[in-house]
């Protein structure tokens, strides 16, 4: 891998980037993102409705975004067919809740909290789905690698 990294991603408008990244690689590019949210500012801007998704790079091996939730914001729940999706927080607490597939309905398996500078992975058939359950505003770092295309939304089925 070349000197890819966030930093080049976030401060250059054609970063070089010609590799496709592994589990390791991709880590280790959150783990050296920057970590204050002013770095981030560019990118940052709420949703009134939903939880928006700022796009910060993309290419055909990577798709790199800064996600803002305010308070109830959730993502739909999802799987990632094929790529390796890892989150870092920058700013707030991120809920994780990951879901198994039951026999007849998705059933929730673990919740996490992530707080500022954790770092997360969900890989391929994993799923979940994120939330901010706090008042304080939350900011993630997300790298989708490749690119997430053809992810699929589940329904939680109520009885
Ligand atoms: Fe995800």
């Amino acid at each position: 891998m070349g000197r890819f990294s966030i930093s080049t991603a976030l401060e250059s408008d054609d970063p070089e980037c010609s590799n496709p990244f592994d589990e390791e690689t991709l880590l280790n590019l959150l783990k050296t993102a920057p970590p204050k949210l002013d770095t981030y500012s560019k990118f940052i801007s709420f949703g009134k409705d939903r939880y928006q998704r700022n796009r910060v790079f993309k290419n055909q091996f990577i798709e790199i975004l800064v996600m803002c939730w305010a308070k109830g914001q959730c993502s739909p729940i999802h799987n990632h067919s094929g790529s390796w999706c890892g989150i870092r927080v920058l700013s707030g607490v991120a809920n994780e809740i990951r879901f198994a597939e039951g026999f007849f309905s998705l059933l929730p398996v673990s919740q996490q909290s992530f707080e500022p500078g954790s770092i997360t992975v969900a890989r391929d058939d994993d799923i979940h789905c994120v939330a901010n359950f706090n008042d304080a505003p939350l900011v993630t770092l997300h790298c989708y690698a490749p690119p997430l295309e053809n992810m699929e939304i589940f329904q939680v089925k109520s009885v």
